[in-house]
């Protein structure tokens, strides 16, 4: 249990400019979003969102495989939605026809051959911590800050037979230990409002922006060791009443400083954002952008009037780009990366509200790779501090 303020069921409570003002003292003066409660179980903070909510926690990182020491990017995410909503089985959304109700274990790769497998289980087969990351789902899928394992699997003729899984057909298991190096706290961050009951549509948090990952992973028959100082690992949580649009996510851990030419231990970069409607006024495209560069971190926060965050994402006919220019009072950073396409999957989240995938094209890719620039401010104009290549980066983008 928590003797937190529970800032989610404030925001719930009504609507108005008023009442977000508030929300926002509410939520700075708690401490709640620096608090380790947030990387939690966050639907039981409101009646709400226990029926008509999502709850996430994801992780991603690059194995090396066994067979011919190619570094292959790997995602495992424990999700859970409306589970007040629960049946002895899992709920399907199937296209618009049920508010869905079921944990989702899901994982995958990104590649040539790129896969999401799906595995849903009832409600009553999922627990999960409210202060701290310990989610449990069937017997043997168990995630905690330090230890994770599961396994996901689906046949091709069950794959085929069951749309409403729609899952991609594959087998992957995992067993890790994991290490949390960076840290990143977005706040509030891409939240948006819904409707006149709730501001804010979505929550994120990052508490593992950086992340040394070990164990092993098998994958389609394959064999991949997950090392340390080449896991580029990552994990974040997400929850709320509906997922933003447009998404856009891009983050490295593979980072290799110009200056130096070495492989950076201690950075990070990590920006997020949507379109967040706060109180029934859309705010345009709004991005976070974090970067750790050698343990100090740049920090870009569109909500606050003296930083501000320009994204321009493009879709072509191959490939995906995220150029992202950012600065504040101190700095500024430039982002270019990009994905090919063909190693891609599109993410799909059914809504809680109403069982509808929305996002048909969330591009999701473990591939990202480009450059960071950063700029420190003089008098005179903007000295650069270093230009570091990225690699191996998550990313996602998607509107509909
Ligand atoms: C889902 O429903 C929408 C609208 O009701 C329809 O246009 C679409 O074809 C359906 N998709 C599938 C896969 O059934
Ligand atoms: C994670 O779970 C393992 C196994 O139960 C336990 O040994 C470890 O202490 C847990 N880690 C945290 C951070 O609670
Ligand atoms: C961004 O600014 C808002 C408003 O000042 C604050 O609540 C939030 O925590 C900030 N986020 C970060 C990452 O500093």
């Amino acid at each position: 249990m928590t003797s937190k303020p529970s800032p989610p069921a404030a925001v719930l409570a009504g609507g108005g400019i008023a009442l977000l003002a508030l929300t926002l003292g509410l939520i700075q003066s708690s401490g709640f979003f620096s608090t380790e409660g947030v990387t939690g179980y966050r639907l039981p903070d409101h009646p709400v969102l226990m029926k008509n909510g999502y709850d996430w926690w994801w992780h991603n990182l690059v194995a090396v495989s066994r067979k011919d020491g190619s570094l292959r990017p790997f995602f495992i995410e424990y999700y859970v939605v409306n589970p007040k909503l629960a049946q002895s089985e899992p709920v399907f959304g199937k296209n618009g026809t049920n508010k869905p109700s079921y944990a989702l274990l899901t994982a995958g790769s990104w590649g040539k051959d790129a896969c999401k497998i799906n595995n849903f289980y009832p409600i009553s087969q999922f627990s999960a911590d409210r202060n701290r990351m310990e989610v449990k789902i069937g017997d043997d899928n168990f995630a905690n800050d330090t230890i994770l394992y599961g396994a996901v699997s689906l046949s091709q003729e069950a794959a085929v037979a069951h749309p409403e899984y729609f899952s991609d057909a594959g087998f992957m298991s995992w067993s890790l230990h994991a290490e949390k190096v960076l840290s990143f706290n977005p706040g509030y961050g891409v939240s948006k409002g819904l409707r006149n009951l709730a501001l804010f549509q979505m929550f994120w948090h990052v508490k593992g922006m950086r992340t040394r990952y070990s164990g092993t992973i098998m994958y389609n028959g394959e064999v991949f060791d997950v090392l340390p100082d080449k896991s580029y690992g990552y994990q974040d949580k997400n929850w709320g009443t509906e997922y933003t649009n447009p998404w856009i996510w891009l983050s490295t851990n593979k980072l290799v400083s110009r200056k130096t030419g070495e492989e950076l231990q201690h950075s990070s970069l990590d920006c997020g954002g949507g379109n967040p409607v706060v109180a029934g006024i859309p705010l345009g495209v709004k991005l976070l952008v974090a970067f750790y560069y050698e343990g100090t971190l740049y920090e870009y926060n569109f909500s606050k009037l003296s930083a501000f965050v320009f994204p321009t994402i493009t879709v072509t006919e191959t490939e995906v780009k995220w150029h992202i220019v950012a600065y504040n009072f101190h700095s500024k950073i430039v982002l270019d990366f990009s994905a090919p396409k063909d190693t891609m999957i599109k993410i799909r989240y059914e809504s809680p509200a109403d069982g509808l995938i929305k996002h048909k094209n969330l591009w999701n890719t473990g591939y990202a790779k480009g450059t960071i620039e950063l700029y420190k401010r003089t008098l005179f104009g903007w000295d650069a501090v270093d230009t570091l290549d990225g690699d191996m980066g998550g990313a996602e983008y998607g509107e509909y």
